[in-house]
């Protein structure tokens, strides 16, 4: 090899070591580990393949569009100390240290004067049920109406600062008036947050706050929305849920709801301790009872299990229905051989109670509860184990058991579409 080939090697040799030494020294030097490389090819495709999004910009000009925003209900006093909320949807964390929230206000809006006087607020944050009080709030103005008196709804004089807050919604903060800023239209007060107080019935067990019980209120577009299935987690969103890419939900959206019902059923096997009350189990046996049913024989009867034995010692017994231990009620649907009379013989009891079963799913899904379909007929074990727990008489046969409680959003429905199993004739 010629001298000046071998030292361009070298040199070329040692600005590689040199390179390699900075890059590891400048990544070691990081305080944030570097995220690895995650493949996301899938997903992009699957974007791209979908016909929801045609990707052809239109202009709008300047309009207030920004998707979601919350609702929440502002809590002050007057200087008379007569409690006032309002609605605003204008509201956002600001800062994490100290925690703060903005609320932007017009001047015109009694809680603007309360505010400026008392330097405090309360942020109410409200569940989707409590929709009316919400929209009232932001209609009325407390200079003309006295709003906690009109809802019923109770001012809770807040622990730490000067200001009520709502005792019926389910998250209240109490914040310090630290600053303002005038933005035009509106001033964006910023509040320092003092104290965070959440209803016991909306935390899980680790004292956090669960989202699906607190069930937020969502505003878009005018209109109030509650808040829709669980679909990643903070970090997790490229990855495939239950096998399916991330993505793919996009093509899961349907205008109708009763689609949007049917195609979001999901058999849910992870429960939350919430009780489901009877009323909800009626409006499911109900919908279980509007099946179709062969000659109208209704061969069929519901057993409700409430019983904490029953459910345990069933959870044990039946291989594929142990998340019985966690709910609080299940249904088991049986067929009736009685009702079922000479049709018994031709199977259609078992046609007909599988129709009420689906039916009692898709109204678990469309009221936000979860249910699973466990078999127990035809298996002798399990059809033996379920009638001597339930002591049911010999003519009642149960088909399944049907675990039933509010999901912790674990469970998500799967894309089940082939068109290979369709012949098209
Ligand atoms: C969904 C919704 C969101 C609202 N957001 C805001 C807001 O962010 N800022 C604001 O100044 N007013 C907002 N408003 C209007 C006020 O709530 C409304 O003017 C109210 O009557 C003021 O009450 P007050 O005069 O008792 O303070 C909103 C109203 C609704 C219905």
């Amino acid at each position: 090899m010629q001298k000046s080939k071998f030292l361009n090697l070298v040199l070329a040799l040692a600005v590689l070591v040199l390179t390699i030494l900075l890059t590891t020294k400048e990544n070691g030097s990081n305080k944030h580990k570097t995220t690895p490389a995650v493949k996301i090819e899938n997903a992009q495709l699957a974007v791209l393949d979908s016909a929801w999004f045609p990707f052809n910009k239109k202009s709008l000009g300047v309009r207030k569009e920004l998707y979601p925003q919350p609702a929440l209900v502002i809590g002050t006093y007057d200087k008379e100390g007569k409690p006032n909320m309002m609605t605003a949807a204008w509201v956002g964390v600001c800062n994490s240290d100290p925690f703060s929230i903005s609320v932007s206000m017009r001047p015109a809006t009694y809680s603007y004067g309360n505010v400026m006087e008392s330097k405090s607020f309360t942020v109410n944050i409200p569940s989707s049920k409590l929709a009316k009080y919400v929209d009232y709030v932001g209609r009325f103005s407390g200079k003309d109406v006295d709003k906690f008196k009109e809802t019923g709804l109770t001012p809770v004089k807040g622990e730490f600062v000067n200001a009520p807050f709502v005792k019926e919604f389910p998250i209240v903060i109490e914040c310090e008036l630290t600053e303002y800023h005038d933005l035009g239209s509106h001033r964006q007060f910023i509040g320092k947050v003092i104290d965070v107080k959440a209803d016991e019935a909306i935390l899980d067990a680790e004292g956090h706050v669960n989202e699906k019980l607190l069930n937020p209120l969502i505003y878009a577009g005018g209109n109030y929305y509650e808040t829709g299935r669980l679909i990643a987690k903070t970090g997790e969103a490229l990855k495939d849920i239950d096998g399916e890419p991330f993505v793919a939900n996009y093509s899961e959206r349907y205008e109708n709801e009763t689609l949007e019902v049917i195609h979001n059923r999901k058999s849910v096997r992870h429960f939350t301790n919430r009780p489901v009350s009877k009323e909800q189990i009626e409006t499911l046996l109900k919908a279980g009872m509007a099946a179709p049913t062969a000659v109208n024989r209704q061969p069929w009867v519901f057993y409700v299990v409430t019983k904490r034995e029953t459910l345990d010692a069933l959870s044990e017994q039946l291989p594929y229905a142990k998340m019985l231990s966690q709910t609080q009620v299940a249904i088991v649907v049986c067929g009736d051989m009685e009702k079922a009379g000479n049709l018994k013989d031709e199977g259609y009891w078992v046609h007909d109670c599988a129709a009420a079963t689906e039916n009692i799913l898709l109204a678990a899904e469309s009221i936000g509860l979860g249910a699973v379909w466990t078999a127990s007929y035809p298996y002798d074990d399990r059809t033996k184990a379920v009638k001597k727990e339930l002591n049911l008489p010999e003519k009642h046969i149960p088909l399944n058991v049907i675990p039933v409680g509010y999901p912790t959003g674990e469970d998500v429905p799967k894309n089940k579409w082939k068109a290979e199993n369709v012949i098209w004739q």
